[in-house]
């Protein structure tokens, strides 16, 4: 962690050092006062008569050094501020960083909402740690040690009443410590569930609202939200009985010490005026200790928040690099030889098995198959969002795994599901691969996905910002922006996943027919519900249960096999009946 500190010590180092300027003014008051008290008010060194022009002098020094003290305050501040601010935002941009490059598989098991915890939150108690490092710890400690030099200094015989005192104030933080301590990393895991039901509700606001559950719902975030004010109260608590202890012992070792004063001015060792200062210094050298208690709390609990972005840190993504950039054979070309899949999340399930497929450079090829037969499991092995179990999956003649992730997935375009769009403008949208890419490129891709006809309808064109999830847009259209987007990025591979289920008939048609024509050597595999999408692919590949039944054209399948058959049937009938 300290390596993301690297550029900002010498702002820790000069916020150090004039923290140890202004503590050092505070320490120096009440040594001032002593003297205005003794020799200006009283007149000990001036015939028992008030001295005013030392009183005068002294004040003026007093009040330079206090205008010292508060310059030297503020250039603290500031040092501490932008060390732990850049310290932070270092931190923030790694883990950041990091996330975008876990699989999948990690992120889930992360959850969004710990993620989201951890970046924000966690950050934030790791940016107060480094203040109260710079800051803080060295005021306490200031006050405690120089504070102790210079009582003693005044009489040796307030030893004593530091001597009582101490053990009373560590037991006391210790015990704080001790019972606080665990109660860090449990109240980050209520932050953590918390920020989940809060992420899940607000992105499935729609579905929560068309099943009238906001009632429930918002029950489930009070529970969670609960449970964080319990463990957040139960800290509070705590801490809450400390300040007054250490009221008491403060005002115990006061009273003790005016006492132990008055014996000695009466004895004539001191003088009024310096039993003065060793109050000042007594809670100087206790209120320093009681800070340190504080500040121990924001370190351990800064230590727990530490530990949490350690693990996004040390977090190795577990689909890694490969040296090689470019494939062996012709660009096009996709095997997969027996390959085995289930998901890592060690329920063990099997999602594919035996997998044994070639398609050849520019072929089209259709999958179909039940939901939830791996389908999506399937064309997701190609760009390695996971990794096979068993077997090899080859694009253009290299194993996926030896390739360099960032060249293999630039040689595919992937339209997914779910059809993410992002806040952006319908332009940012489809040139997301191709940030820049030329107007008219754009234009064919928007036109060749039949989106051109509804963008140009809405209000600023491809220049309409989109909401965020593209809610504004409707089910086809954003599959049609998300098609424009992968042929835009012109790549060898291009993957429809069941993309163009919400495109009625005759809009698909000209779809596909704009791909033959402004597209055409590309290979595609294209995940269809629908048989009359299938049809349109060169083979088509049946899946059932994780295996591959059949592979041929459509007249071969509808002879040879009774899974497609069954398919065909099943639409024919409700095609019928519409
Ligand atoms: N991220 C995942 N983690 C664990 N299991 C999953 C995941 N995604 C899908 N599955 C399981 O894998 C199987 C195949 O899913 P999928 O490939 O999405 O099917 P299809 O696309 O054909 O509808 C299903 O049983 C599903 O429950
Ligand atoms: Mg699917």
């Amino acid at each position: 962690m300290l390596k993301y500190m690297r550029k900002y010590w010498p702002f820790a180092l000069l916020a150090a050092f004039f923290m140890v300027c202004e503590v050092s003014v505070d320490m120096l008051q009440p040594r001032l006062m002593a003297r205005i008290v003794d020799e200006g008010i009283l007149g000990l060194n001036h015939g028992g008569l008030p001295d005013l022009d030392l009183i005068w002098s002294v004040g003026i020094q007093m009040i330079l050094i206090v205008l010292a003290g508060g310059l030297c305050g503020m250039l603290s501040g500031t040092m501490a501020n932008l060390c732990s601010q850049n310290f932070a935002n270092q931190v923030r941009k790694e883990c950041f960083r990091r996330i975008m490059h876990l699989s999948f598989q990690q992120t889930d098991a992360f959850t969004t909402g710990s993620l989201i915890t951890r970046i924000t939150n966690d950050v934030t108690q790791l940016e107060r740690l480094v203040q109260q490092s710079v800051r803080g710890f060295i005021r306490c400690l200031m006050f405690m040690v120089v504070g102790t030099i210079t009582l003693l200094s005044l009489d040796q015989r307030f030893l004593v009443i530091i001597a009582c005192a101490f053990p009373l104030v560590l037991l006391n933080i210790g015990f704080v410590l001790w019972k606080t301590n665990p109660l860090f990393p449990l109240l980050q895991k209520k932050i953590d569930s918390m920020n989940t039901v809060i992420q899940e509700n607000i992105n499935g606001t729609r579905v929560v609202k068309a099943f009238i559950q906001e009632d429930r719902e918002t029950e489930r975030f009070g529970r969670a939200n609960e449970d964080l004010s319990d463990t957040q109260l139960r800290v509070l608590l705590i801490m809450s009985y400390m300040r007054p202890v250490m009221n008491i012992i403060l005002n115990l070792a006061t009273v003790a010490l005016i006492w132990i004063g008055a014996i000695h001015v009466r004895q004539g060792g001191l003088a009024p005026g310096e039993v003065m200062a060793a109050v000042t210094y007594i809670s100087q050298i206790l209120g320093g200790m009681m800070m340190l208690a504080m500040i121990f709390q924001t370190l351990s609990r800064g230590m727990a928040s530490a530990a949490r972005l350690k693990k996004i840190l040390n977090t190795v993504p577990a689909i890694d690099d490969g040296p090689v950039r470019t494939g062996k054979t012709v660009p096009g070309w996709i095997r997969f030889d027996h390959v085995d899949f289930s998901y890592p999340d060690g329920s063990q399930t099997e999602v594919l098995r035996d997998i044994d497929l070639t398609i050849e450079p520019g072929e089209t090829i259709a999958i179909v198959g039940a939901t939830g037969c791996g389908k999506t499991s399937l064309v997701n092995l190609i760009p390695r969002f996971y990794d096979v179990t068993k077997g090899t999956v080859y694009v253009d003649g290299v194993d996926v795994r030896r390739y360099e992730l960032a060249a293999l997935r630039e040689k595919v375009a992937f339209v997914t599901q779910k059809n993410e769009l992002f806040s952006t403008t319908i332009r940012d949208n489809i040139t997301l691969g191709r940030p820049g890419a030329p107007e008219e490129e754009v234009r064919r891709a928007a036109k060749a996905a039949q989106a051109e006809g509804f963008i140009l309808e809405q209000p600023d064109g491809y220049d309409t910002a989109v909401a965020e999830g593209g809610m504004s847009l409707s089910g086809g259209q954003r599959q049609r922006i998300a098609i424009s987007r992968a042929l835009l990025k012109n790549a060898t591979f291009l993957i429809l996943d069941d993309s163009t289920s919400a495109l009625d008939l005759r809009t698909e048609a000209a779809l596909y027919q704009a791909l033959e024509e402004n597209y055409s050597g590309q290979t595609r595999i294209i995940i269809a519900q629908r048989i009359a999408t299938a049809r349109r692919a060169d083979r088509i590949a049946v899946l059932d249960e994780g295996t591959i039944i059949a592979c041929g054209t459509h007249e071969e399948l509808l002879a040879t096999c009774p899974v497609y058959q069954d398919i065909c049937d099943s639409q024919m009938k409700s095609g019928g009946a519409a």
